[in-house]
């Protein structure tokens, strides 16, 4: 039996040393990190999200600001929110949920926010400098997801990673962290032929489709350490419903060495590299070296 990576434990840990650096932030230098939200409409997934990391946000000793704007508001609305979240000098990272509703260009909010400030790491600039290796700030799911990797690991040099989907948030983000770790990477997708094949030469699995437990047991290497991102909500025989990944998690278990589990692998990890990633700015802002207890990689 594989072991199960418990991805909830570990953030607990990584919001504790976030928790610290914020202190000593505070105490040394007079600065409290503060990270602004946006939502736009009611989604209930998303309501969630963004009250879970308001509420972690201040629990790590961090300022929230959360700006919630009606379903109809208009492009040039937010954009014009935006814009004033990155003149404020007093906010140190922006984050807009997405997804955001049909009349608003994501990719042109998203590249109005300041490249400094853009805590998801999903402006341009700051995909750019991950594909070349330059200083950035991170998406959070693939940081979350590498650090799991590197905390089994140690180094994860010369290891075969195949990465299933290839979305901007978290398949080519992770895929070129992966690469920076020197593993050989192997990006799949819809059009990919024999998956389950490409899939059992992997010594680590990443699974990131979003389709309910596509990833078979039998498509698992023996041994390998399997990342399920996926967060799916399905319908039991039972009339209730279940939230379960991308990995049918009891097949893998059988002849993986290491699964993180859905829910309480990758998840709690999202929102603590979020908090971790808007203590680094805030670092940056203010011309301060990165504390080391949470420099991870
Ligand atoms: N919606 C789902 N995941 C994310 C995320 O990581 N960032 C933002 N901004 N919106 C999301």
């Amino acid at each position: 039996m594989a072991t199960v990576i418990d991805g909830k434990a570990f953030a607990v840990g990584l919001r504790k040393k976030i928790a610290e650096s914020v202190s000593s932030l505070v105490n040394e230098h007079g600065i409290k990190p503060a990270l602004a939200v946006v939502l736009v409409g009611e989604d209930p997934a998303s309501q969630v999200y963004v009250r879970n990391k308001g509420k972690q946000t201040v629990e790590a000793g961090m300022d929230s600001i959360e700006h919630k704007l009606s379903i109809d508001t208009s492009e040039e609305e937010v954009l014009s929110l935006v814009n004033e979240l990155n003149n404020d000098p007093r906010i140190n990272g922006i984050l807009v949920q997405l997804p955001l509703p049909k009349q608003i260009d994501e990719s042109k909010v998203i590249n109005a926010i300041s490249v400094e400030k853009d805590v998801d790491g999903f402006h341009i600039e700051n995909v750019g400098k991950l594909s070349i290796g330059e200083e950035s700030l991170v998406p959070c799911t693939p940081a979350g997801c590498i650090m799991l990797l590197k905390d089994h690991f140690g180094s994860l040099s010369g290891k075969s990673a195949v990465v299933v989907g290839r979305s901007n948030i978290v398949g080519k983000p992770v895929s070129m962290l992966l690469l920076k770790e020197s593993c050989t990477v192997t990006i799949t997708h819809s059009r990919t032929q024999d998956l389950p094949g490409v899939c059992s030469q992997a010594d680590i699995l990443i699974a990131a489709v979003g389709v309910p437990e596509m990833v078979k047991g039998d498509w698992v290497k023996p041994g390998a350490v399997i990342i399920d991102v996926g967060i799916n909500r399905i319908s039991t025989e039972e009339g209730k419903t279940k939230l379960v990944g991308d990995v049918d998690f009891k097949g893998a278990m059988e002849v993986a060495g290491a699964v993180t589990p859905v829910p309480g692998g990758v998840g709690p990890m999202t929102i603590a590299c979020l908090l971790r990633n808007t203590v680094i700015a805030a670092c940056r802002q203010h011309n301060l070296d990165v504390p080391e207890a949470i420099k991870t990689f």
